[in-house]
């Protein structure tokens, strides 16, 4: 039997990482928590509280109380706002992620941890097509590096404890249930929402800005079959390479015209233009795909016509 906990479960990820595992795991042996409140649909079909990832005693009683044997930490300071607070952001990314290695590493009931890493660890030095698994990592941004830091933190774990700790290097991630906050590819959301609610939106990258985008369902998929691969499959315990699609804003912008043709971008690139620049424009996950039998199903045009019909649906009430 297991017992998963979930910590940042109101996030864009555990929204629906968590709902998800509940179908495959039962609802009550999903643990949602966050450190603030959860949407209705998480509060309302399983057990939900708040937790401090940064309280390790906290942390470690309630894996013990609730006999705890998954734990998926999802809770991070996204890119944009890392830099505006280096330091904050290091010691929250950092310290979040160590409560929760050692709390699996002295908790024996804890069988596998899931933790997401990021495109962010790369840096401009890497080679941007088709981005191996296995290259040049030199991240300039601190959330980049805090997941570098991270990558080898779990590797570690694993080598020198046993604990099985998994992880996924995620493109940036489109969805309509939960909205990112902070991210260097929140652009890749706020756009649909704009469209359908103002037709107008004002990008923060440049319109022939590259990057690589998963839709969200995708992205679910690919951290279930990971988590579900049997121990000897996984070779890499640092974080594994996925790829949905690559994309570009004014690429974006041209498929939601297809459904709404009066939609305006105008393109006014912030600080987070030169955090994208450092990124790749496309990944090589072909390890992804046969170490954990794992398969994307969205391309751009799917994901658009997903995320209008859905937006358009919260829009009416
Ligand atoms: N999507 C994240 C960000 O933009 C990267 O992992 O910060």
């Amino acid at each position: 039997m297991e017992n998963i906990l979930i910590i940042g479960a109101a996030g864009q990820i555990g929204s629906e990482l968590t709902m998800e595992l509940r179908k495959q795991y039962g609802d009550g042996h999903v643990f949602a928590t966050d450190i603030k409140e959860a949407p209705a649909y998480i509060k309302d079909s399983g057990p939900f509280q708040l937790l401090d990832v940064m309280d390790d005693r906290h942390l470690i009683h309630f894996v013990i109380r609730h006999k705890i044997t998954q734990i998926y930490h999802l809770a991070a300071v996204l890119s944009g706002n890392a830099e505006k607070l280096p330091l904050q952001a290091w010691s929250i990314n950092m310290n979040s992620l160590m409560n929760v290695l050692e709390t699996a590493r002295m908790v024996e009931e804890v069988k596998r941890v899931f933790w997401p890493s990021s495109i962010a660890v790369f840096g401009p030095g890497t080679p941007k097509e088709n981005t191996p698994q296995v290259t040049i990592m030199e991240p300039n941004t601190v959330y980049g590096i805090s997941k570098l830091a991270g990558e080898r933190w779990c590797e570690y774990y694993f080598n020198r404890y046993g604990v099985d700790v998994r992880s996924i290097r995620y493109p940036g991630l489109i969805s309509y249930k939960t909205e990112p906050g902070g991210g260097t590819t929140d652009y890749a959301v706020e756009i649909y929402f704009e469209a359908v609610r103002k037709q107008a939106y004002e990008c923060f990258l440049g319109e022939n800005t590259r990057l690589p985008m998963m839709f969200m369902p995708d992205a679910v998929s690919a951290t279930i079959a990971l988590m579900g691969a049997l121990q000897d499959e996984i070779y890499f315990h640092n974080g594994y390479n996925i790829a949905g699609f690559s994309v570009t804003p004014a690429e974006i912008e041209a498929e939601i015209k297809k459904y709404i043709p009066g939609f305006r971008v105008t393109y006014k690139p912030d600080f987070r233009q030169e955090i994208a620049d450092s990124w790749p424009d496309s990944i090589d996950d072909h390890y992804a795909r046969s170490h954990n039998h794992w398969q994307n199903r969205y391309g751009l045009a799917e994901t658009t016509r997903i995320m209008i019909k859905e937006i358009s649906k919260l829009a009416i009430g």
